[in-house]
């Protein structure tokens, strides 16, 4: 295993788990994966299935076996559905004032930096190798406002291995964003992200679609309407999704109502900016007619726990969200978000969920501390979110073990010594599964596949 970590036209013998739906875990014991030559995953036998005992006899035979050394549990990778590439390098700062104060006074002069290639290259190899490292294999990344910088940052993603979706950041409101910071048109934003989709899409080695463009308007506090008009039709003219920011903060809210008299998410829609597989981040604010339009577009929330205990002022109604048919996956919104790994937003989003339910106001009785009944979430579907509900988002095969899907995949170490698991003896299931969840870090994730490759 260790000599050969390819998996490319092999059969990986292991076990784990996959959450491929919302409320469904499944573990995988002594399962035989069979990978193809393009990393796809061709078949997933169990013991006891038919061809299984001739399956692995075979596949030994033609030295094509590869088995998980004992102690090592394999999951999906992770997908960060929201993620600012550039502000890794304030990662851990800035996080003491709001969030309209803290673009102006810390991020766009930070992104501003990324017109400096030599920079954006040395943060973006660090970013990328160290969310692999994390266990992230697919990421949806906002870049800057730069052509030169997006595209190097998408190249990277192919170079490094990492399935990515990239956008230029389009921001050309002097009313919102500084002069030494931003598109110098509507024109420019559309121009420029167009730029961007056509390098992504004619990258060599990148026509299997590894690293996919996306329409990247920041949220409407930075966009004029006509760019935000322009950027629809764009990505309607391209076929690609687009991200955004939408009700994020009160602030943010607010200045969308008074500015277009309705939601951010409304006003989107107008723009042709909600689209199939599409994300949209934070979405603290939306109305019940909200998520019932973002339902009906197929435009996913990008849930950002940490991040919003920083800027939002309140928790994202997740329960809510789901059971009205909103795609949801997590980010981690690195910087808002001062922690790079999505084991971080799995926790954080199982944490909120239960502080939405039982209220935080210490001075209330307990009945009365919150008017959000059932809203807790649990391991399980944290766990979903950040693999297969993450995949699903994106509208990609990702985050689950099926065949025709890629072999995108963690194996954890649950012995690293430097790790933070610790095992007792004869943990299985449930128990085996939430102290990997809760307590894995970065030294427990010994291998990482996207494609059946190996990339750490
Ligand atoms: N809204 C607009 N830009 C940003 C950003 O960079 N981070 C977060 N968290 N919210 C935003
Ligand atoms: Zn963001």
């Amino acid at each position: 295993m260790t000599d050969r970590p390819d998996l490319r036209g092999r059969t990986l013998l292991a076990s784990g788990f996959h959450a491929p739906a919302r409320g469904t875990i499944e573990e995988l014991d002594d399962a035989l994966i069979a990978i193809g030559d393009d990393g796809t995953i061709i078949s997933v036998t169990r013991p006891g299935d038919p061809g299984y005992d001739d399956a692995k006899r075979e596949a030994s035979r033609a030295g094509r076996l590869a088995t998980l050394p004992a102690g090592t549990i394999l999951l999906p990778g992770f997908v960060d559905l929201h993620i600012h590439a550039p502000q890794y390098a304030q990662l851990g700062r800035g996080l003491d004032v709001p969030l309209e104060v803290w673009l102006h006074r810390y991020t766009f002069p930070l992104e501003a930096k990324y017109a400096d290639t030599a920079f954006a290259a040395r943060v973006y190899r660090r970013l990328v190798d160290d969310l692999l490292a994390n266990g992230t294999t697919t990421a949806l990344y906002f870049a800057t406002a730069h052509i030169e910088a997006s595209n190097l940052l998408a190249e990277i993603c192919l170079e490094r291995g990492q399935r990515a979706l990239v956008g230029k950041v389009a921001m050309d409101d002097p009313a919102g964003c500084p002069a030494y910071y931003r598109d110098a048109s509507p024109e420019a934003a559309v121009e420029g992200t167009r730029a961007v989709i056509e390098h992504i899409r004619a990258m060599p080695g990148n026509g299997g679609g590894r690293v996919l463009p996306v329409v990247t308007p920041r949220f409407i506090p930075a966009c004029t309407d006509a760019a935000l008009q322009g950027l629809g039709d764009l990505a309607r003219a391209c076929g690609c999704r687009v991200q955004t920011h939408v009700s994020e903060s009160d602030w943010a809210h607010g200045h969308v109502l008074a500015r277009h008299g309705m939601t951010d998410a409304a006003s989107l829609d107008r723009f042709g900016l909600l689209t199939e597989g599409g994300v949209v981040a934070h979405a603290n604010f939306l109305t019940p007619d909200d998520m019932d339009l973002l339902a009906a577009r197929g435009t996913a929330v990008a849930h950002c726990p940490v991040s919003n205990a920083y800027f939002a002022g309140a928790v994202f109604p997740l329960k809510a969200a789901l059971e009205k048919g909103v795609r949801v996956g997590l980010g981690t919104d690195i910087s808002g978000g001062p922690i790079a790994t999505i084991l971080d937003a799995m926790r954080g989003a199982v944490m909120v969920s239960r502080m939405l339910e039982s209220g935080v106001d210490p001075d209330l009785a307990p009945g009365s501390r919150s008017r959000h009944g059932g809203t807790r979430i649990d391991f399980r579907d944290a766990f979903h979110l950040a693999t297969a509900g993450g995949g699903a988002a994106l509208g990609l095969p990702v985050g689950r073990f099926e065949s025709g899907c890629p072999f995108d995949a963690l194996a954890v170490d649950c012995e690293a010594a430097d790790g933070g698991i610790r095992l007792w003896g004869g943990e299985a299931g449930d128990d085996l599964l939430q102290t990997i969840l809760y307590t894995a870090t970065r030294s427990n994730l010994a291998r990482v596949w996207v494609g059946g490759a190996p990339v750490r």
